[in-house]
C-alpha cells in the first residue's frame, strides 16, 4: 500500500484524525505525526485513548511558544520525519500552526498535499488561523471543503482543480456515535445538571484571552446568566484568567468550572445544552448539528450559514450583545445540511485512492 502521513497537534485535529483515520487505513499505510502543539492529557492524550486513535508514530514534541517557534521548530522535524518516510501524500487539518508548518514543508519536498476543511475564512489577518488558512491553501493540491461555502472562496482565489465538497468530517463522529452521545448523561449527573436547563461556555481564541478587556466583557456577561454554566476551561484561558486576577468574576453558584472534557462528554454537554457560549469553530458547527443554539463569542465565524439560518447568533466579545443575544434566542423551524451527512472521511478516502494510485 501506498504511504500517506497525516499530520495533527491540536485538540480538534485529534478529533478529525479519529473521524478520518479508518478510511485511509483502508487504502494506505498510515503514519501519524504529532507535533506536541498540545501536549497536557486533557488536550491530546485523552482522546487518542477514548477515540481509538492509534498512537502517533511520531511525536515531535514542540510545545507552547510563539508563531515563530512553534511553527519554526515544526519545520525542522517535519521535514526530516518527511523525507525519511517518504509518503506520497501528507494530510493536514484545520488552520492550526500545525497545519501552516506541515503544509509548507510537503510543498517545498514536492509531496502532494490534501487539506481537510478547505476553503474556509474569516476575512481578518490578525487572526491567527486565518493567516493558517491562507498558507495552507495556497499550497494544496487536494481541496476537501466542509461546505459550498469553502468551494465558492476557492473559487473566488481562482482554484477549481481538485477541490471537492465532502462536508465536515466532524459530523461523521457525531452520526457514528449519536445513540452513546445522546444516552450515556453520566456526564449531566456529575455535575448535577437537568437537560435543557444549562449552558456550556468554551473560550480560548487568541482575540478573547490575549484582550483584556474582550475577556471581561464575556466574563461580565457570563455572571449575568440565570441558569447553571458548565465552563469546561482551555488551560490558556485559566492561566490568563489567574494572572489577570480575573477570579473573582467567575466564582458563582451558577458557573462550574471544570478542566477540558473528553469527546463524549463535551457531545453530551452540547446535545442537552439550553444554548452555549462559544467562540470555538468546532463547537459552533457542532451545535448547529445538535440543534443547540449558540451564542459566537468571535467576531467572525467560518460557519457563516449556522448565524445565517437564525440557529447562532454573532454576538461577539461584548457584555451587551451576549446579553441581548440571551434574551432574543428563538430555534429556527429550518435547518439544512450545509455541513453533509457524516460521510465525508469515506468520500475523502475513495477520491484519495482514485488521484494516488
Ligand atoms: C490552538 C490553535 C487554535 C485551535 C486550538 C484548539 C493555533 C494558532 N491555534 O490554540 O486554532 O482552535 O489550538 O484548542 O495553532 N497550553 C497548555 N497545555 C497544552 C497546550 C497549550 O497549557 O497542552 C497553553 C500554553 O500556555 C500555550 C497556550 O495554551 O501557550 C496556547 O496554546 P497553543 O497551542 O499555542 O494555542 P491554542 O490557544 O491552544
Ligand atoms: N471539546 C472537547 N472538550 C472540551 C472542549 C471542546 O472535547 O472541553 C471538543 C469540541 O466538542 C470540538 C473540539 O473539541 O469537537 C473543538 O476544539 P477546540 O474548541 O479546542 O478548537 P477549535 O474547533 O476552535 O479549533
Amino acid at each position: 500500500m501506498k504511504k500517506i502521513i497525516t499530520v495533527v497537534g491540536a485538540r480538534p485535529q485529534f478529533i478529525k484524525l479519529a473521524a478520518l483515520s479508518p478510511h485511509i487505513r483502508k487504502y494506505f499505510t498510515e503514519v501519524i505525526v504529532h507535533t506536541g502543539q498540545h501536549y497536557d492529557s486533557n488536550l491530546s492524550d485523552n482522546f487518542f485513548q477514548e477515540l481509538n486513535i492509534p498512537q502517533p508514530d511520531y511525536n515531535l514534541e514542540i510545545g507552547s511558544g510563539t508563531a515563530g517557534f512553534q511553527i519554526g521548530n515544526m519545520i525542522l522535524k517535519l521535514e526530516e520525519v518527511f523525507i525519511k518516510e517518504n509518503p506520497c501524500c501528507v494530510i493536514v487539518f484545520g488552520d492550526t500552526n500545525s497545519t501552516a508548518a506541515a503544509s509548507i514543508v510537503a510543498a517545498k519536498l514536492n509531496i502532494k498535499l490534501a487539506h481537510i476543511e478547505a476553503g474556509l475564512r474569516e476575512f481578518d489577518k490578525s487572526i491567527p488561523e486565518e493567516t493558517n488558512k491562507l498558507i495552507t491553501d495556497i499550497l494544496t493540491d487536494f481541496y476537501f471543503c466542509p461546505t459550498d461555502t469553502g468551494v465558492a472562496i476557492l473559487k473566488s482565489m481562482g482554484i477549481t482543480n481538485n477541490v471537492f465538497n465532502v462536508g465536515d468530517v466532524m459530523i461523521d463522529l457525531i452520526e457514528e456515535n449519536r445513540i452513546k452521545i445522546e444516552s450515556e448523561t453520566k456526564i449531566l449527573s456529575d455535575f448535577n445538571l437537568t437537560k435543557k436547563d444549562y449552558v456550556l461556555a468554551t473560550i480560548h481564541r487568541a482575540s478573547n484571552t490575549d484582550n483584556s478587556e474582550n475577556l471581561k466583557e464575556i466574563l461580565n456577561a457570563l455572571s449575568q446568566i440565570k441558569q447553571k454554566i458548565i465552563f469546561p476551561i482551555h488551560p490558556r484561558t485559566y492561566s490568563i484568567i489567574q494572572n489577570l486576577g480575573l477570579s473573582a468574576r467567575v466564582k458563582s453558584d451558577n458557573i462550574i468550572i471544570t478542566k477540558p472534557l473528553g469527546y463524549f462528554d463535551t457531545q453530551t454537554l452540547i446535545h442537552y445544552a439550553k444554548f452555549i457560549l462559544t467562540d470555538s469553530g468546532g463547537v459552533t458547527k457542532e451545535a448547529y448539528y445538535h440543534k443547540t443554539q449558540a451564542i459566537l463569542l468571535d467576531k467572525q465565524t467560518e460557519w457563516i450559514e449556522t448565524v445565517n439560518e437564525g440557529w447562532n447568533i454573532q454576538a461577539g466579545p461584548s457584555e451587551k450583545n451576549i446579553i441581548n443575544a440571551v434574551l432574543s434566542l428563538k430555534k429556527p423551524d429550518f435547518q439544512s445540511s450545509f455541513l453533509g451527512s457524516g460521510d465525508a472521511s469515506k468520500k475523502i478516502s475513495y477520491i484519495l485512492h482514485d488521484k494516488l494510485y
